[in-house]
């Protein structure tokens, strides 16, 4: 298989088959980094296309992590590639993927009829004893676990790994009040198997990296509203007064501001306790800049120009 025996990281781990359900940002960089510490792993996406694309993400980004670990010897750095490539299956058959996963984690749309049915067919392909895991930002893990069998949501979980993957350490694991302490077991000793550190917290709106980071970026545009200073010196006092890495403009940004919009929305209207709370409220600023199109780095605008 391709497995080493020496590596202590796969010891402490027995998911050691892992299927990603959705090969875009996240979930390329989740096959990537699973494959990267041996483990095999299947990716499945909706088309050849999305595959592809997936697979140009991981090749690009293992370049990169090979240009560090091996400086100056290029057939290391190609071997590297190679290698951690090829543990990684590409299909469109998702379940045929999961028919012997020990852990299928998915990483499609943020939607969650879609993620429901997705799940009601990998049920009926995972093994019994498969762990199964969504990689949402907002929707509640149990409502996407909603159609399963009591069996099943037992071993169903958060897995919630941050963009870009391979370089944010923090992966929030995500129990229901379902979820059985060995399976979160199981998934603490993954997220370490993988180089990651994991923090485990139960299933609310935002976890708790975006149950902190909303209100304080809502916050931050209602500042720039009133006119309290501009984004840029507010960057510069969070960065310096608070010993933040990036501003909360400049993170608006770099998340995406339809990503923002559709989470706050989303808890104002229907936020397991959050809904009608004013810090959610979406305002002026934000609704105009999605409006427009300007969503951010990706776009090339959004509170800055890249
Ligand atoms: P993306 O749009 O880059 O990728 C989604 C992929 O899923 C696409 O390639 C799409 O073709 C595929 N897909 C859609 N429906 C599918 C289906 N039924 N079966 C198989 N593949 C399907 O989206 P991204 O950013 O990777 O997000 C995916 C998930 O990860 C979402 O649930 C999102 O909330 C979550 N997430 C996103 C983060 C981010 O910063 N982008 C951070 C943490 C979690």
């Amino acid at each position: 298989r391709g497995f080493s025996s020496t590596s202590a990281s796969l010891a402490q781990s027995a998911t050691r088959r892992i299927t990603v359900v959705g090969g875009g940002q996240m979930g390329s960089g989740i096959a990537q980094v699973a494959a990267t510490k041996n483990h095999n792993v299947t990716l499945v996406d909706v088309s050849q296309e999305s595959l592809d694309r997936g697979k140009a993400y991981m090749s690009k980004s293992l370049k990169r992590v090979a240009k560090k670990k091996f400086a100056d010897d290029a057939t290391a750095q190609t071997k590297f590639v190679d290698d951690v490539l090829a543990r990684i299956t590409l299909t469109t058959n998702a379940t045929e993927a999961a028919g012997n996963a020990d852990l299928v984690v998915e990483a499609i749309v943020e939607n969650i009829k879609v993620k429901q049915d997705l799940f009601a067919s990998l049920a009926k392909a995972a093994p019994e004893s498969a762990i199964l895991a969504s990689n949402t930002s907002s929707l509640p893990i149990a409502k996407i676990a909603e159609l399963l069998s009591a069996e099943r949501k037992e071993r169903f979980i958060g897995l919630h790994f941050f963009n870009p993957v391979p370089q944010m350490k923090l992966v929030e694991v995500v129990r229901t009040n379902e979820t059985k302490q060995e399976v979160v077991d199981s998934a603490v000793a993954f997220v370490k198997a993988i180089g990651k550190e994991p923090a485990v917290c139960k299933d609310t709106p935002g976890f708790i990296v975006n149950r902190l980071l909303l209100p304080y970026m809502m916050e931050s545009i209602r500042l720039l509203e009133r006119g309290v200073a501009s984004a840029r010196d507010i960057d510069t006092a969070m960065k310096l007064g608070a010993g933040y890495p990036m501003g909360p403009f400049e993170l608006c940004d770099y998340v995406g501001l339809d990503t923002i919009k559709f989470i706050v929305d989303g808890w104002y209207k229907e936020g397991q306790g959050l809904q009608g709370n004013k810090i959610f409220e979406s305002n002026k600023t934000l609704n105009e800049l999605v409006k427009n199109g300007h969503l951010g780095v990706k776009t090339g605008k959004g509170f800055y120009e890249y």
